[in-house]
């Protein structure tokens, strides 16, 4: 291609990329020229060339602009595009393309993993962001070098002092949302080639973890209402060498269930007589639909083998991407490693959830949230075993916002997944949740949200395609 060509083409990709909006006016000839350090005549040459195209059109006194297209009304609507099945499932990849799906096709969410952020106090916590703004001109990236803002770690502690366990604030690391404190707690006790066990089903991210860490998932037995089967664990232990443990004991997802706080301690026990680290997930510890918060795996230990990680993604905003982990014996790592991998947790998110959690009303907006999901578990239960066809079952989560499908035998998830969004529906196919490809007819439902007729016509939908694939 000559030099004009190929500055046509550049500029025409931008605008096929939605670099270049419609309307927009490009660099003038000049400043192209000087920033591509090509001739005036070239450069005139190219937005020509662009012009007869119908890319671009010049306005007299004014310059160059992007043409507008013909509107998208005018062409037929685009099916939602499904991503291709294969017998091998990237499991990272079907989880960002089921979430950029629910944001881009608007698709009714019921596979997204995050709650609605509806009754969310987001217009609270962004009004203590912008005072914060206003009062700190001053700020500098190393006032809150890990483990992280003081104010933040002092109301992280109180919170869990408030629901039961009385920890040492020098132990909190923050970090950016949960996924980064199992990420980094992972790192901190295991390396390339060990073997993690892991329930199953088990929440993706932690499949993630271990899989970019290069290690080995090995995935326990485990009881949809008591959580990981510890005799079998006892036998794993038993027979390989294993590094590191993660489970999620309350309210587990996808399974929902809160495991007993005696199997809680069993499980604490026999991890410590073999000396292995157990990661706990807690980003649903207060979600609770009892009567009180549950207790973590945290409370029995009394080596320093768990290390717990949570984050407010859950119960106030995921959008400021907050976490925070409680690496016991391991915090000295998890701390370096934190600083290794991004320096440091941005300061204004953590100073607004800190203000927010000092000054607000956590507790009331925590006691609506539960109270709206604890009902929407019973109604969105009912309606799938209203809607979907015979050999359908439910899990019965108690806390949480996630409800677990079991769908009759042969129905493959994927299938399902990829016929619900060409109506628009998202679903959390079985196959994220595990790395050995189980759970193939079995679908994850998201009930956080209000209930409405489109989520019950969804239902329906659902159950009828189900019944189609039948
Ligand atoms: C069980 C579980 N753990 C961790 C995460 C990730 O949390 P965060 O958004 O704080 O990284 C999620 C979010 O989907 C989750 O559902």
């Amino acid at each position: 291609m000559n030099l004009y060509e190929t500055l046509a083409a550049d500029i025409e990709g931008q605008v096929a990329r939605g670099v270049l909006l419609e309307g927009e006016k490009l660099p003038s000839v000049r400043q192209t020229s000087q920033r591509r350090s090509l001739s005036i005549s070239t450069v005139l040459r190219a937005y020509s060339l662009l012009e007869s195209r119908g890319v671009i059109e010049s306005r007299p006194q004014s310059g160059f602009f992007v043409r507008p297209r013909p509107k998208a009304s005018a062409r037929p609507a685009e099916a939602p595009k499904a991503l291709v099945l294969s017998s091998e499932v990237d499991v990272s990849r079907l989880v960002l393309s089921t979430l950029r799906t629910i944001r881009t096709q608007n698709a009714v969410p019921l596979g997204s993993p995050y709650p609605d952020p509806a009754p969310f106090p987001w217009t609270r916590i962004s009004q203590y962001a912008n005072a914060i703004a206003r009062r700190n001109q001053h700020w500098s990236v190393m006032d809150d070098l890990p483990p992280g803002n003081p104010q933040l770690i002092r109301q992280i502690a109180r919170r869990h002092l408030e629901n039961g366990l009385a920890i040492d604030p020098s132990e909190i690391i923050v970090t950016v949302g949960a996924t980064e404190a199992i990420n980094l707690c992972l790192q901190a006790v295991a390396k390339p080639g060990d073997t993690i066990v892991v329930e199953s089903p088990t929440f993706y991210a932690m499949l993630h973890a271990i899989e970019r860490m290069g290690m080995r998932a090995l995935e326990a037995p485990t009881d949809p209402n008591e959580g990981i089967n510890i005799e079998a664990l006892r036998s794993i232990l038993s027979q390989q060498r294993v590094a590191a443990c993660m489970v999620m004991p309350n309210f587990q997802n996808p399974l929902g269930f809160l495991m007993p706080d005696a199997r809680k301690r069993e499980l604490v026990e026999l991890l410590s007589q073999h000396d292995i680290p157990v990661i706990e997930n807690g980003v649903y510890d207060e979600l609770y639909y009892g009567d009180s918060h549950p207790v973590s795996l945290k409370a029995y230990d009394t080596k320093g083998l768990v290390l717990y990680c949570s984050s407010f993604s859950k119960s106030l905003t995921a959008n400021y991407r907050i976490g925070w982990a409680l690496p016991g014996r391991y915090t000295a790592q998890v701390e370096k490693l934190k600083f290794l991998n991004t320096l440091t947790t941005p300061s204004l998110p953590q100073l607004a959830i800190a203000d927010y959690l000092q000054h607000d009303g956590y507790d009331r907006h925590l006691r609506q949230v539960r109270k709206g999901y604890a009902q929407r578990a019973r109604m969105m239960a009912a309606a799938v075993l209203r809607f979907f066809p015979e050999g359908t079952s439910v899990s019965d989560p108690q806390g949480g916002y996630v409800l677990w499908v079991e769908l009759p035998a042969g129905v493959d998830a994927m299938q399902l997944y990829a016929k619900a969004l060409e109506r628009k529906i998202t679903v959390g196919p079985g196959h994220m949740f595990s790395a050995r490809g189980s759970y193939t007819n079995y679908i994850r439902l998201n009930y956080s949200y209000p209930w409405s007729k489109e989520i019950e016509d969804a239902l329906r939908t659902l159950g009828r395609v189900i019944g189609e694939l039948l």
